[in-house]
């Protein structure tokens, strides 16, 4: 997952710091406005993905900027901005990606040992979620 490159808008892949060569386990270390590109004012994680059906997402941010990673297991993050989609299989936990704003999102084919982090830099805000792609698509052009 490093070595890809990220060809949608608003996205990017952010490196943790690591300590993996342990033999009592890894440490994975993120600071904000160091590694994580803002201040951190919430932290939310997903579990229980056992439904070989799940599939998440299906939004996009108007403002909202997290960073999502995969802590355990794999799964597929879909990302498109409006333009440029892009297929990225999230299975490495040193290695976020960057969901900027306006960037329509959807996570399916979860492992079922995954688990999900994110880092947001605000609070939760119904206000901010554009829940339908057309409605994505209008607020792109409004713009
Ligand atoms: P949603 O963001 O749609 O989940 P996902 O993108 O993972 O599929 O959120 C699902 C529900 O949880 C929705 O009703 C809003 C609620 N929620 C909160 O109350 N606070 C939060 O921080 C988040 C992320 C969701």
């Amino acid at each position: 997952m490093k070595t890809i490159k990220i060809k949608v808008k608003n996205s990017g892949i952010v490196k943790m710091q690591f300590f993996d060569d342990f033999p009592d386990g890894n440490l994975v270390i993120g600071e904000a406005r160091k590694n994580i590109p803002f201040d951190i004012r919430r932290v939310y994680y997903i579990n229980n993905l056992f439904n070989k059906k799940s599939n998440r997402g299906h939004h996009a941010h108007k403002k909202l900027e997290q960073i999502i990673f995969c802590v355990n297991g794999s799964f597929v993050l879909n990302l498109d901005d409006g333009e440029n989609k892009q297929k990225i299989i999230m299975d490495n936990p040193y290695y976020g990606v960057r969901l900027g704003q306006l960037l329509w999102h959807t996570m399916e084919k979860f492992s079922s040992d995954c688990v999900i982090l994110v880092l947001a830099n605000d609070y939760y805000k119904e206000s901010d979620y554009l829940r339908s792609y057309d409605k994505f698509i209008k607020y792109l052009k409004r713009k």
